[in-house]
């Protein structure tokens, strides 16, 4: 069925694409605006699709970092709100490969392996803020003027388990940070409401449903209706597949719900990701303080020993 649908949207995800695009666009930026830490090299690593972290961190070594030659680098989620399902996991992933291929844990200064910190969260980053704005504005400008300001904005992100918001995990709060702060640079111009998308299985998820609620609205009589993916920042079948060929596709009005442009290619947003970089770099943080915090219902010793880790990189970064 995934095959279908990656056929549906011609052929595979773009994720890698815009992925590495961003990736490399940002550090060309950073290189200008932060030269005391230039050059920035770019290293893409996906947690179910190629290339995964084992041959990402494989080819940091091939390029001269750790291995006794020591080295910075920084893991930055591109997941703009942090789930333990999706950054989380992540960086467990990351910290298993370190473990691995580098020996387990810092062994104190000056041991040659590849010192992290980590861009764990970024939610309401002014540039990342800005650029979901313009994409909506943009939008909103495709509906005629005298029906702009009731066009209802459909924010949508990836949904969790309800198993996984009730462990205390932080992503609905700040994918909500996301959204009051693009309401607000908008001027809460329109009314809004966020819903959640991609639940699968029988067990309970967070809701609403993107598609029950685009439905809903529409029996509501409201038609006039873009769709925001604010949890992504590219496109992939969630958005392509998804929300345009599903959601949008079978609502019956393709001519009044419409969905806001992902981030992708915009300069807007690279620029946003060199800035969250330069600032990171400038703090001289391992990682943030929100990440020392485990869910209160957590029971995973992964969790707790990644944690550990990154926070003990502080260490090795002070005394670079
Ligand atoms: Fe959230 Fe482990 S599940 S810290």
């Amino acid at each position: 069925m995934i095959e279908k649908q990656y056929n549906d949207i011609g052929g595979g995800s773009p994720i890698r694409k815009w992925s590495e695009y961003q990736c490399s666009e940002m550090c060309k930026i950073l290189d200008q605006i932060s030269p005391q830490t230039a050059p920035h090299k770019p290293y893409v690593a996906f947690r179910y699709a190629n290339p995964l972290t084992e041959e990402m961190y494989n080819r940091l070594l091939e390029d001269g970092f750790g291995n006794g030659k020591g080295g910075r680098a920084i893991a930055f989620t591109q997941y703009p709100q942090y789930s333990c399902s999706t950054t989380g996991s992540s960086l467990n992933e990351l910290w298993k490969w370190r473990h691995r291929l580098e020996g387990k844990g810092a062994k104190g200064n000056g041991d040659g392996s590849i010192t992290w910190s980590v861009i764990d969260r970024w939610p309401v980053h002014p540039g990342l803020v800005e650029a979901f704005a313009q994409n909506i504005e943009a939008k909103l400008a495709e509906y005629p003027e005298e029906r702009r300001r009731d066009v209802v904005l459909l924010f949508s992100a990836h949904s969790l388990p309800m198993s996984v918001v009730n462990r205390g995990d932080p992503y609905p709060a700040e994918v909500a940070a996301t959204v009051h702060a693009v309401m607000k640079r908008l001027g809460h111009t329109n009314p809004y409401r966020l819903c959640w998308q991609s639940q699968v299985g029988p067990s309970a998820w967070l809701g609403p449903q993107t598609s029950d609620t685009v439905e809903n609205y529409i029996k509501k009589g409201k038609k006039d209706l873009v769709l925001i993916p604010i949890a992504f920042t590219s496109d992939h079948i969630e958005t392509l597949y998804e929300l345009d060929l599903e959601v949008i596709g079978e609502s019956g009005h393709a001519d009044t719900v419409k969905r806001a442009d992902s981030l992708n290619g915009s300069p807007v947003f690279i620029k946003a990701l060199a800035d969250v970089a330069k600032e990171h770099l400038g703090s001289g943080q391992a990682c943030s303080q929100q990440m020392g915090l485990r869910c209160p219902a957590c029971k995973s010793e992964k969790c707790a020993e990644q944690k550990k880790f990154f926070a003990g990189q502080q260490a090795q970064l002070s005394a670079l």
